[in-house]
């Protein structure tokens, strides 16, 4: 198809889909199709779920300005693709909500009612390879033409699909890492950059397998907070620097009902954990931070090269001071016992005791009150 042939298929797409009011809880919602969402000659199709609440819905991007578009930057990076390379979109065009204003994942009907787009898209485009990024967008392929795709059995095989070849991986949202861990989707994602030739884009100068960091690094409100704390400590370990991050958070919550970090906490066997704190550490090793072993512990400093300014407002400032002059002293065991002390691991070892599963259970569920229109 020549080029031209497709910028005017997809003009008329992207022109029925802004018409379009299928869905009815997603009226006027923006719908999250246009040329920001790749390259019309891309090999490559990324399908996530649906765009979220603080991130594509506010950007119009997919996978941007959330913690979703930041982790799956990241991966893209490591399999040396950038945005500009590749096609992203989502089994469903605009941003569910449940009643409360929360993300919420689309329905089967909502699903269906988006596919004819999701068919379109990858009709004009047609791509070497289709990625499916979570269940819901292997569900948004069998209602265009059946599979028996399993992503948990199938994840990172290539498998044949309606004439195209489709990368089952997990969707690499906050909570991905309940269902698969971080080092096996990044080997999912250098799946992906053999699939694609990775060996030839190497070869020909072009990145490939690099350490997953970005040109330009945009820190995270978490990432800043992480800074302030090492340096105010000199160094700290990685254990402790959790526990500290999420007495920090609930801290917060309970003076303003909010995260300071923007983290989404789980509870493991070593007590509360950001999900994404070892991808924000790894971001900002041999730049803002430094690493070392310490007795088989994992140990950050501050490092030499602070790329941007990574300053907070000086009341966030005095917020995280105040915290790190009370936990100074304290041992790894005696940090533990603090976190351990707070109401939601109580309730969370509470339940435990009782016979319920816990490890890998959200900390903050139902603690934090949704705010809609709120930025991240
Ligand atoms: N942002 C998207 O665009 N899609 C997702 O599935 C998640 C976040």
């Amino acid at each position: 198809m020549l080029q031209i042939d497709k910028k005017q298929k997809f003009d008329v797409l992207v022109n029925s889909v802004n018409q379009c009011e299928l869905c009815v809880r997603m009226r006027g919602r923006c719908k999250v199709l246009s040329e920001r969402n790749g390259s019309l000659d891309s090999k490559v199709v990324f399908i996530g779920e649906a765009p979220g609440r603080l991130g594509a819905d506010r950007t119009q991007t997919p996978f941007c300005g959330d913690q979703a578009g930041k982790n799956f930057e990241r991966l893209l990076s490591l399999a040396g693709l950038s945005r500009t390379e590749v096609f992203i979109t989502n089994t469903v065009l605009c941003n569910p909500r449940d009643e409360k204003g929360n993300n919420a994942p689309p329905t089967l009907e909502e699903t269906r009612n988006c596919s004819l787009h999701l068919s379109l898209v990858l009709d004009i485009i047609h791509p070497e390879l289709v990625v499916t990024l979570g269940q819901w967008a292997l569900k948004a392929l069998s209602t265009i033409a059946p599979h028996s795709i399993d992503l948990h059995r199938d994840v990172r095989k290539p498998a044949k699909w309606a004439g195209y070849v489709v990368l089952p991986v997990y969707h690499p949202g906050p909570r991905a890492v309940l269902h698969r861990s971080i080092t096996n989707q990044f080997g999912d994602f250098y799946v992906l950059s053999d699939i694609l030739g990775g060996r030839e884009r190497s070869r020909t100068g072009i990145q490939k397998r690099q350490l997953p960091l970005l040109d330009v690094f945009q820190p995270s409100v978490g990432q800043k907070v992480i800074f302030r704390i090492v340096r105010q400590l000199g160094e700290v370990s990685k254990f402790k620097l959790a526990k500290l991050l999420y007495l920090l958070d609930w801290r917060q919550v309970r003076t303003t009902g909010d995260l300071l970090t923007g983290f989404y906490y789980i509870f493991q066997k070593n007590g509360p954990l950001a999900t994404s704190l070892s991808l924000a550490l790894d971001e900002m090793e041999g730049h803002e931070l430094r690493f070392r072993w310490r007795g088989g512990q994992p140990i950050y400093a501050t490092g030499q090269d602070i790329r941007v300014a990574m300053g907070l407002t000086l009341d966030t400032e005095k917020v995280i001071d105040d915290l790190v002059r009370e936990c100074q002293a304290l041992t790894d065991f005696q940090i533990k016992t603090k976190a351990y002390l707070t109401d939601p691991i109580r309730d969370i070892l509470r339940r435990q005791k009782a016979g319920e599963r816990m490890l890998n259970h959200p900390i903050f569920e139902g603690r934090i009150p949704a705010k809609p229109n709120e930025p991240e």
